[in-house]
């Protein structure tokens, strides 16, 4: 039975630590970064609440169908997928789906490091004081600075990949399961220190309206982005919540396990926008800016309020950190596979793919400064082309694959992954693993892998490509 295979990549120790690796990878600049600067875009509790639903009915059944595939099938997301369709009598192609996925993260992470390193360089210029007293405009250009000098991208970026590719090549226990059990509590603490300090701002309350007044006329506005961003916070479409599965305990339950990192990674979304609006409030700001919000609104903030240089300094740890243990699942899924079919050191094959994403991370890396003139997708008076240098219109080459990889590759991973647990596996496959004591709620979770999941990512699929 499919069910008795053991991963030849470890296991770990407890579901505990699963649900450490699951939440490590959820969280991460989506929680930190993306979601309250799209909540401050996109007019605050209306666009809470969309996600909140997203997560609920197509969010966390993605997440349950690929820990459940993961789990069964033991292996790499690729030979999981090969494995499992035929043992249910299925086209071995369904693999392809995890192929894809396994590309689609490798090409997050190329983009991913390079956003990382920018917190690296911010947590050395809030240690050093360089924000204190900085009015808007400065901090502005100081951003500014930073991604047009491709030397200065290139370092950190550099220096990222290499944390992320040291702690793959430990292996599972040795070196993601031990760094994972120091990361994930100190990224709690330091969530925690941000939130109370944002208490003592006097602008507590503001924040709080901010994210949790609801504004009916808006809710429409988010709805796509919601939809985007809660694929993305939550790994899923990957293989990485899959690959992350593949070694997790066979008795542990996984429908209690999924609903506790759909929630930690909520909470964190949550308290993050709770942490940061106050504090973007108490320094003046406005809550809209956008990308900026992080490195130029929030500087600006922790530049001129009591504390601010410590703050700062310690926001911008956690946000290296929550980064890290989301770059590290990114590239898992693509090392067991290759470990799998070569037979190769996990070392050469860590360092042959971490190379890969840095050179395409490269490209992201030049596109804020040498390269921002070259377009991809480009839809101009005289027809579309897939390059032009110069054009008006058109896709510098990190906007390209962000696009590519959040709004085509995560939905279409996602919705085959779901459709394959629900469709293909077989109701028993299922139901086996779940293990649910209540019939009832299998039903109506199975219902949601089945139906809702895979109608919601298909509307939404669709809206965005005819937008
Ligand atoms: N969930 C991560 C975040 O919110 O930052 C991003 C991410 C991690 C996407 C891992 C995809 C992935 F495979």
């Amino acid at each position: 039975m499919a069910n008795d295979k053991v991963s030849i990549h470890g296991s770990w120790a407890s579901r505990w630590v699963f649900i450490l690796a699951a939440t490590g990878s959820a969280v991460g600049l989506g929680n930190i970064w993306k979601f309250p600067y799209m909540t401050g875009v996109y007019g605050g509790g209306a666009f809470v609440m969309m996600y909140l639903v997203c997560i609920a009915l197509v969010g966390m059944p993605i997440m349950l169908a690929e820990t459940l595939i993961g789990r069964r099938g033991r292996q790499s997301p690729v030979n999981s997928l090969k494995s499992l369709a035929l043992d249910s009598g299925a086209s071995p192609r369904w693999s392809w789906a995890a192929l894809m996925g396994m590309v689609g993260a490798l090409l997050i992470l190329s983009f991913y490091s390079v956003v990382a390193g920018w917190s690296l360089d911010y947590i050395v210029g809030m240690g050093r004081g360089q924000f204190n007293g900085i009015s808007a405009e400065n901090a502005g250009a100081s951003f500014g600075g930073l991604i047009g000098d491709p030397w200065r991208l290139t370092l950190w970026h550099t220096l990222f990949m290499v944390l992320t590719g040291f702690v793959i090549a430990r292996g599972v226990v040795a070196g993601l399961e031990r760094s994972l059990r120091v990361m994930m509590p100190l990224l709690f603490v330091l969530l925690l220190i941000l939130l109370g300090y944002s208490f003592t701002t006097g602008h507590f309350m503001e924040g709080f309206h901010f994210l949790f007044s609801f504004q009916p006329e808006k809710v429409l506005d988010g709805v796509l982005a919601a939809m985007g961003h809660a694929f993305f916070t939550l790994s899923v479409g990957v293989g990485s919540i899959m690959v992350y599965g593949s070694y997790m305990p066979k008795k542990a339950s996984i429908g209690a396990t999924v609903l506790t990192v759909g929630i930690l990674d909520t909470l964190v979304a949550l308290t993050a926008g709770l942490a940061l609006f106050p504090i973007v409030f108490a320094g003046g700001m406005e809550p809209g800016a956008g990308p900026g919000l992080m490195f130029i609104t929030l500087p600006v903030a922790f530049g001129n309020i009591a504390f601010g240089q410590v703050m700062g300094t310690v926001f911008f740890i956690l946000v290296m950190v929550a980064a890290w243990t989301s770059s590290i699942s990114m590239l898992e899924p693509a090392v067991a596979y290759l470990v799998e079919r070569t037979g190769r050191s996990r070392t050469l094959i860590t360092s042959i793919l971490a190379l890969l994403c840095w050179l395409v991370g490269m490209g992201t890396v030049f596109s804020f400064n040498i390269w921002s003139e070259a377009k991809f997708f480009v839809f101009a008076v005289d027809g579309f082309h897939l390059f032009q240098w110069g054009a008006e219109g058109g896709k510098n080459f990190f906007d390209s694959i962000d696009y590519l990889t959040s709004r085509i590759l995560l939905p279409l991973g996602g919705l085959s992954f779901v459709l394959f647990a629900g469709w293909v596996l077989g109701r028993d496959a299922v139901r086996e693993e779940l293990a649910f004591r209540s019939p009832v709620l299998f039903s109506l979770v199975y219902w949601l892998m089945r139906v809702v999941a895979p109608i919601g990512v298909l509307v939404v699929f669709v809206a965005e490509l005819t937008k």
